[in-house]
């Protein structure tokens, strides 16, 4: 379309040339195209969408003292690098602005505005401090849930200027911007329990305001997004928004080999606060069963599905959690099947080392390329032959050169949510989450297909 504006300097000279009637309805008709081009170009913004982007990426690393997966998104004007802890059931972005929030393009979110309704406002306030981004009068606020210390306090809504690389699916390329991201101003003393360095949280959940949906709107991209969570603290792993392809080195188009199951909404929020009957935004899938070395472990079924007046039950996926944590009768019967199979490997059990329960020496533990040789454990979805398979590198850990534990944890006696998916249980998994059909494609272990998470090819193109 950007093509055709050439033609508003001046007719094409093969006109004179033709008959005066046809010359004009030509005109005519050329004029209302004009008019048209017109029409859609004040519509756009023509800087956004000269180039439109197929996806966005960012990289994702991990802390290595505090497990937690991070990415760095360039906010404000002058753009600075914010690093945030991802938080995939998160509700949107929040980051401190008390401390350190220097922009000129922050704008504070006016009260009853359509952004405090997207944002899910609270209420309305004034601040009677000095003013600051954070800090206005006549604003909306929200509940910033800060999910790795489980507490939650206020923050005013505003936006600002945020920045990110398009991606084709095997490389960065350019740079896009979006002018008016919302996101939370919080305080710097909300910031407990982040990973040093980390300004804020930011939310993939299931909400208007969550990055993908803001990205997904702003470039009109499809409402899908990516995860693949390196199992280094050395190596990013990587973040899409938009669809596929998702390029590994040395040429694994993860997006071709996805199993799809569906997710659940929970009516029931799992916020720390929330307002009452809203549901959760974190995103739950449908385990039916558990199997270890395909011999199906006998639990209580009605702990696996998410109760409809009650919201407990049921089976999420958190990257705030670094372990996998199940209900007690459900942990108890997972690893007693487990180390039942352990044994007949001629695996032996040590003493535990905390925060695990069930801990092998590694003796008589043998390597595959998908990690230790160990029993593996299927998360059984829709059907038998639907399954999620954990294989050794997600499923133990090395806690010294002689021992290594099951990395799951005991999650109490009446937790909300049955069994949570911690972090190394999905790291070397590309997880893509499809908002709009609710499912979600998983990869399985990419160590299979001589990849890893950290294998995305981070060299600019642009
Ligand atoms: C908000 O309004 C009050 C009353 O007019 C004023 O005293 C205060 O300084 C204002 N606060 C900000 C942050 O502008
Ligand atoms: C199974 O779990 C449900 C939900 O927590 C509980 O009400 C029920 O008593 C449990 N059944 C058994 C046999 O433990
Ligand atoms: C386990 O050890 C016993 C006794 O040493 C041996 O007979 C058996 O073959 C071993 N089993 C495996 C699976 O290695
Ligand atoms: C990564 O991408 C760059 C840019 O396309 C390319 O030059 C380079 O060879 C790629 N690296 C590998 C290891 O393929």
């Amino acid at each position: 379309m950007r093509r055709d504006h050439k033609w508003r300097c001046g007719l094409p000279p093969v006109i004179n040339k033709l008959n005066m009637a046809f010359a004009l309805r030509f005109m005519l008709f050329l004029s209302s195209l004009l008019l048209h081009l017109l029409l859609l170009s004040s519509l756009f913004d023509a800087k956004q969408y000269s180039f439109r982007p197929k996806a966005l990426v960012l990289p994702v690393s991990k802390d290595a003292s505090t497990l937690q997966y991070l990415t760095s998104i360039k906010q404000r004007t002058p753009l600075v690098s914010v690093n945030v802890v991802i938080d995939l059931g998160g509700q949107s972005l929040w980051v401190d602005c008390q401390k350190v929030y220097h922009s000129s393009s922050y704008r504070p979110a006016r009260c009853h505005s359509s952004q405090c309704s997207l944002a899910k406002s609270s209420g309305c306030s004034d601040c009677h401090y000095a003013r600051r981004p954070g800090c206005n009068n006549n604003t909306c606020g929200v509940i910033i849930d800060n999910t790795v210390a489980i507490y939650v306090t206020d923050g005013m809504i505003g936006d600002d200027v945020v920045s990110i690389q398009s991606t084709d699916g095997s490389n960065p390329g350019r740079i896009v911007t979006v002018s008016h991201f919302l996101f939370n101003c919080g305080r710097t003393f909300f910031l407990e329990g982040l990973a040093r360095g980390a300004k804020g949280m930011a939310g993939l959940g299931r909400t208007g305001v969550s990055l993908p949906s803001q990205f997904a709107a702003a470039f009109s991209l499809p409402k899908k997004f990516a995860i693949c969570l390196s199992s280094s603290t050395l190596s990013n792993g990587v973040l899409f928004f938009g669809d596929g392809p998702y390029k590994f080195l040395p040429a694994v188009d993860v997006s071709t080999i996805l199993i799809y199951t569906k997710l659940f909404i929970n009516p029931f929020s799992t916020a720390t606060a929330h307002p009452f009957g809203v549901a959760s935004t974190e995103y739950f899938i449908g385990v039916k069963s558990i199997k270890v070395n395909d011999k199906a472990v006998s639990l209580n079924t009605s702990l696996l599905s998410i109760s409809s007046s009650t919201g407990y039950g049921g089976t999420k996926i958190s990257t705030v959690n670094p372990y996998t944590m199940m209900e007690t009768s459900i942990y108890k019967a997972v690893t007693q099947a487990f180390i039942k199979a352990a044994a007949s490997r001629n695996i032996t059990r040590v003493g535990a080392v905390s925060p695990f329960g069930v801990c092998f020496s590694s003796k008589n533990v043998g390597s595959t390329r998908v990690g230790p040789a160990v029993p593996w454990i299927d998360l059984v979805l829709e059907s038998e032959s639907l399954y999620w398979r954990i294989f050794g590198a997600n499923s133990m850990v090395e806690v010294s050169n002689d021992v290594v534990c099951l990395g799951f944890l005991d999650g109490g006696s009446n937790p909300m949510t049955s069994i949570v998916i911690g972090g190394y249980q999905v790291e070397n998994n590309l997880l893509q989450f499809d908002l709009a059909k609710s499912k979600l494609g998983f990869s399985s272990s990419l160590l299979f297909r001589q990849t890893t998470c950290a294998n995305f090819n981070f060299t600019s193109t642009a």
